[in-house]
Parts: structure tokens; C-alpha cells; sequence
């Protein structure tokens, strides 16, 4: 099951306006470019290969997300790109794609090893020889969560112009390599807020590179931030830019 945020309509609707457009899109955006055919797995509203489509691309744009809320409103905006509703244990490619992509963290909602496991067979299933797979983390050296607390709360305008309001907060302890938390969001005009229960999964350099090596993927280039910065023990990503081996 998907988390509140992204299988409740309403929630769903606001994503977009809680995550606008950002250097990270414009990574990505260069890579889908380049690609003839492209799957982005997690999708989301699909804001990456709609833009890809307005800016002209005219190769082959699948989006995969296996919350109905989030394509919901990636349909409404794009209908000419590919959306399917699923995940990579319900859909299967064989050597289609050029380019597999999984923007916004996605890749730290496989939470058990037999999940990643499956995940990246798919995806180097999916790519043909010589394919990329370009997706990110967040470094857990970095230990990103410890900022996401309910005093940091962001406020947008909603589409109604009202006020809304969002704040995360961390289930302590954390232990392991996961990170459970909650997400609140809360609006001027609503009777009670909403809160959505997420887990994610940190993994280290190493674990992912021997998970890629597992699955038949090489990695070619690994950055730090969006500016393609090396990695380091402070960087808050661990961008990875990984070849479909034959
Ligand atoms: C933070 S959003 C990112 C959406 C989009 N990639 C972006 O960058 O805007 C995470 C997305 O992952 C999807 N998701 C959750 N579990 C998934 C899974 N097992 N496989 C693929 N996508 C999943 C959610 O439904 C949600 O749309």
C-alpha cells in the first residue's frame, strides 16, 4: 500500500505545489533528453516526463507509480506519455528502454533486500546493453532526518489561496538503516490535518554498489549534489549513474 501523501487525492493534488520544479528535475530533465525510450519509475504526477514532452521530446515516456492518486494527475496534464499504474513487481520490460530513472528518493521506499533485489533485476531487465539507470539517496552519512523536525514547518499557498501547511516529524529511535516518520499537512480551511506514516531506507555507497554489481548494473558516475560535486562523507545525496552490463 502507498503512503497517505501520495494515495490520497486531495494530498496527491498538492504535491506539485509542495515540490516544485528543482535543480534535481533539471539533472534528471538532461538524461531523458538524451534517451530514446524512458522509463521513471515512481513517477509520481509525473512532472519530469511531462516536461520532457513539452519540451519536445518525441521518443517513448513511460511512467510507472503504483498510487492511482498521483497519476491521477500526471493523466490530467499529459495524456500523450505513458502511465501505468503498478510497480516493478506488477510490470515487466525486457531491453526496452534506453534510460530507467527514479527521481524524488524514490529508491529508498524498497525497504528488504528481496525487494531491491527484485527491483534492480527489473530495471537492468528492463534497459537494453548499454542502458542507464540514474537514480538518487539521500547520503545516510549526512543523517538527513535530523532536520525533519515539526518545528521546521514549510507554508504554501494552496490552489484555493488558503494557507496549507506541512511539517515532518521522526519515530525515535532510529535504528538500522531506516527512518520511519510522519508527514503533517494541515490547511486554513480544513476541519482536522491529514497525516501520512512513511518508512525510508538509507543505504551506504557500498551496500548500493554491491546491490547494482548483484544485479548486472556498473556504476560510471556517482555525485554528491545536483552540481555534480564528488561524493563526500557531508554530501546529501549519493547521485548514481549506473550502465546496464551485458
Ligand atoms: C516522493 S514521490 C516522487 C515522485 C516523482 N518521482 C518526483 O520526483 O516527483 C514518491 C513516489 O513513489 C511512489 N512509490 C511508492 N512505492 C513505490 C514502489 N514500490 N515502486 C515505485 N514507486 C513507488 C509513490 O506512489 C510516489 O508517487
Amino acid at each position: 500500500m502507498v503512503d497517505r501523501s501520495f494515495g490520497d487525492l486531495s494530498l496527491a493534488a498538492l504535491y506539485d505545489i509542495l515540490n516544485p520544479w528543482g535543480p534535481g528535475d533539471d539533472f534528471y530533465l538532461g538524461f531523458v533528453m538524451g534517451a530514446d525510450a524512458v522509463l521513471d519509475v515512481g513517477c509520481g504526477t509525473g512532472q519530469l516526463l511531462r516536461r520532457a514532452h513539452g519540451e519536445g521530446h518525441r521518443g517513448r515516456l513511460v511512467g510507472l507509480d503504483p498510487a492511482a492518486a498521483m497519476l491521477v494527475q500526471a493523466r490530467q496534464r499529459a495524456g500523450a506519455v505513458e502511465w501505468v499504474l503498478g510497480d516493478l513487481r506488477t510490470r515487466y520490460w525486457y531491453g526496452e528502454f534506453d534510460l530507467v530513472v527514479m527521481t524524488g528518493h524514490v529508491f529508498q521506499v524498497l525497504l528488504r533486500d528481496e525487494e531491491l533485489r527484485a527491483a534492480l533485476r527489473a530495471v537492468r531487465g528492463a534497459l537494453r546493453v548499454g542502458g542507464r539507470f540514474v537514480f538518487e539517496t539521500r547520503n545516510p552519512a549526512a543523517r538527513p532526518w535530523e532536520a525533519w523536525t515539526p518545528e521546521r514547518v514549510r507554508e504554501v499557498a494552496a490552489p484555493d489561496g488558503h494557507a496549507l501547511r506541512m511539517w515532518h516529524e521522526v519515530q525515535r529511535p532510529v535504528l538500522g538503516d531506516r527512518v520511519t516518520f510522519t508527514e503533517t499537512y494541515d490547511g486554513d480551511t480544513w476541519q482536522r490535518p491529514r497525516v501520512s506514516r512513511s518508512t525510508l531506507r538509507f543505504l551506504t555507497p557500498e551496500a548500493l554498489d554491491a546491490h547494482l554489481r548483484e544485479a548486472g548494473l556498473t556504476v560510471v558516475d556517482r555525485y554528491g549534489d545536483w552540481r555534480r560535486t564528488p561524493l563526500t562523507a557531508t554530501s546529501p545525496e549519493i547521485i548514481t549513474v549506473a550502465e546496464a552490463a551485458p
